[in-house]
């Protein structure tokens, strides 16, 4: 692969693509490069260790591509692995590179938004971690965050499971519902693809904030406070989708989500 100094946007598989594209949207001229773990999917139900393993590897393949920056857009990964990635691994080995998450940017928007009671629907793994509690505490203590874990809705989308969606999302909403949530986080890069389906199911009552709505600003606010580092990325435009598994039914989903006028190209491993 041709080495540009470009934008890494990470995910545990399909989910990262819905990010990514509304990322070229605003900011089309810079060089991505997509990595799926496909072959690991799904994080949600890993171990913190190995969940930290998994994304340290990608990280570094990433980097050896080119990357200068990297969206950590999977919230799994971010909610276990960022803090020692960055803390740790980056300091030792990629000092000038950056890696950035996406749950402090996302609760943000959140507190912006005004509401009091937040939900938020992830996977497990993110709920067990608690971080987002535990950001939202050191933002604004006076916020109240309702979690669920909705461990089933990743399998479910990435798998063509679409018609029993919303049974098993009425179940994981019926919580927050009760507890009056005005905003709800979808805490999962698979969710942006079933927003308009939970609008539905809220009868249109609840906020929802979707990261491809989130992350794209932030990520350009962020490029505007960081000039070192905007400078040093790449101009080509491009965007190249890679996978740990490049399996048919990955690429089957790849073609049907990419807009014909965004071209991409497959990277095989
Ligand atoms: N896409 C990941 C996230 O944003 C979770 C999917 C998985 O369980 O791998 O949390």
């Amino acid at each position: 692969m041709q080495i540009g100094r470009k934008i890494g946007i990470f995910d545990s598989g399909l989910g990262g693509i819905f990010i990514a594209n509304a990322i070229r949207k605003i900011l089309p001229q810079y060089d991505y490069l997509f990595l799926g773990d496909t072959l690991h999917l799904p994080y949600g139900r890993r171990s913190t260790e190995n969940i930290y393993d998994l994304s340290e590897k990608a990280m570094r393949y990433m980097f050896d591509q080119g990357c200068e920056l990297i969206i950590m857009a999977c919230n799994t990964a971010s909610a276990t692995a960022l803090r020692k990635l960055q803390q740790d691994f980056l300091v030792k080995e990629f000092p000038h590179k950056r890696i950035l998450g996406v749950i402090v940017p996302t609760l943000e928007v959140a507190i912006e938004h005004g509401a009091t009671r937040i939900g938020l629907l992830a996977t497990q793994r993110t709920v067990h971690s608690s971080i987002y509690e535990l950001e939202l505490k050191k933002i604004n203590p006076n916020v109240i965050l309702f979690a669920v874990a909705s461990p089933l809705l990743v399998p479910l989308i990435e798998y063509a499971g679409e018609k029993y969606l919303d049974m098993v999302l009425q179940d994981y909403l019926q919580p927050l519902q009760d507890e009056k949530v005005q905003s709800l986080i979808l805490g999962c890069t698979h969710y942006v693809s079933i927003k308009d389906r939970i609008n539905n199911l809220t009868g249109g009552n609840i906020d929802l904030l979707s990261q491809d709505d989130i992350i794209p600003t932030k990520l350009a606010n962020y490029l505007q406070r960081h000039p070192e580092m905007e400078k040093r990325l790449s101009r080509g435009s491009s965007f190249i989708i890679t996978a740990t598994d490049l399996n048919e039914g990955f690429k089957n989903n790849i073609a049907q989500l990419m807009n014909r006028n965004m071209p991409y190209s497959i990277l095989s491993n």
